[in-house]
């Protein structure tokens, strides 16, 4: 199959890329914003195209010219914080782009057989109930989770209105190789792994009691792969996660015990915007065969160990 990866130089693109390489043709679309070349050095030149989503002209033409069999959406602005300080950016990136990108397949591509959104489980924002259901009540807290929700939303209609066979993923808390740790903004388990490699201290935003779904980048690439088998799959919203909850404490306790030794630590403010608590019910993607391998310590140890002989 020919499958496209918007922001497959990333830190989730180009896992799946890796994954997908193997019995398909992959073509990366990606501008390098915060992804890397070195990420996919599998994927040939003539498969990486260096450009920005939101160039629609562009993205046009490239459905229409390649006739892809699989779309998996991923480019965007990942980060709650620059969403919240720079919110009509993130509007045209997040939005605008996922809304092209479903029309020109709409319009050029009648071969495409599945568009995969990828969404948040920021939409749920700080509501009280928890494991979240598809059908819990939305509260976005950030631009990031209102454009997630509209870009979840928009692949869905696509599929009602137009039979577009789109599914939408609401990922929770992703982890694993690759993971840029470079930003103060880049996902807490790659901070808090950095700060470990380096014993550096480690800042808690909040009290530390914070609880997150996280689920191993291997799960992922797992449960995106039975969702392009299945057609069941096609215009359905589906939670990605584990369906397990966890405080920061507690991870930095499991960091304590797979490095063998203790960091210094400190709490600060909480990030205007921070979800207290989140946590998945994944019975939508369970009914379709997934079921995550990894449990946090075995994600984290497969990580760690990664991390430990990287550069
Ligand atoms: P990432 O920053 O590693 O990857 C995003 C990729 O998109 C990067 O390679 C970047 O260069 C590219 N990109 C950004 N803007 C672009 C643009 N305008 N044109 C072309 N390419 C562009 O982040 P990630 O963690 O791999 O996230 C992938 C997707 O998953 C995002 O849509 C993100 O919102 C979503 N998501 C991630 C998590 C998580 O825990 N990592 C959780 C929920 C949702
Ligand atoms: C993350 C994703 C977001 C995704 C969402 C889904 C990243 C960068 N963001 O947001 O794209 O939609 O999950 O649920 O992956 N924290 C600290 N110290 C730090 C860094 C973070 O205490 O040095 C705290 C944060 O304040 C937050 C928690 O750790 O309470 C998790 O933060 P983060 O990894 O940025 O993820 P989310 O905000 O949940």
């Amino acid at each position: 199959m020919k499958i496209l990866i918007t922001g497959g130089a990333g830190f989730i693109g180009s896992h799946l890329a890796a994954y997908f390489i193997n019995d398909n043709e992959v073509f990366i679309l990606d501008n390098l914003s915060t992804g890397h070349r070195s990420n996919v050095d599998f994927i040939d030149d003539a498969h990486f195209i260096e450009e920005d989503v939101m160039h629609k002209s562009f993205v046009t033409e490239l459905i229409k010219q390649k006739q892809f069999d699989i779309v998996i959406h991923l480019a965007a602005v990942v980060s709650v914080v620059e969403t919240i300080n720079n919110p009509i950016n993130s509007q045209s990136i997040n939005i605008d782009s996922t809304l092209n990108l479903l029309e020109a397949n709409r319009q050029y591509n009648a071969k495409l057989k599945k568009f995969i959104f990828a969404s948040s489980a920021a939409v749920y924002g700080n509501t009280d109930e928890l494991p979240k259901q598809i059908e819990t009540f939305i509260d976005p807290e950030s631009p990031y989770a209102i454009e997630k929700y509209a870009g979840e939303q928009y692949a869905k209609l696509y599929n009602k209105l137009y039979d577009l066979p789109t599914t939408a993923l609401r990922f929770f808390n992703v982890y694993g190789p690759r993971q840029d740790p470079s930003s103060p903004y880049s996902g807490v388990l790659s901070i808090m792994d950095k700060k470990f490699k380096n014993d550096e201290p480690f800042t808690f935003f909040g009290d530390g009691e914070q609880t997150r779904d996280f689920v191993y980048i291997k799960d992922l690439v797992q449960a995106v792969a039975i969702v392009i088998d299945n057609e069941a799959s096609n215009g359905k919203i589906y939670n990605l996660a584990t369906g397990t909850q966890i405080s920061l404490l507690q991870i930095f306790e499991k960091f304590k015990l797979i490095y063998n030794k203790s960091i210094s630590y400190q709490f600060a403010e909480p990030r205007s915007g921070d979800i207290k608590h989140s946590c998945a019910e994944i019975k939508g993607l369970e009914a379709l065969g997934f079921k995550p391998k990894y449990d946090i310590v075995s994600g984290l140890t497969e990580y760690i160990n990664y991390s430990k002989t990287d550069k």
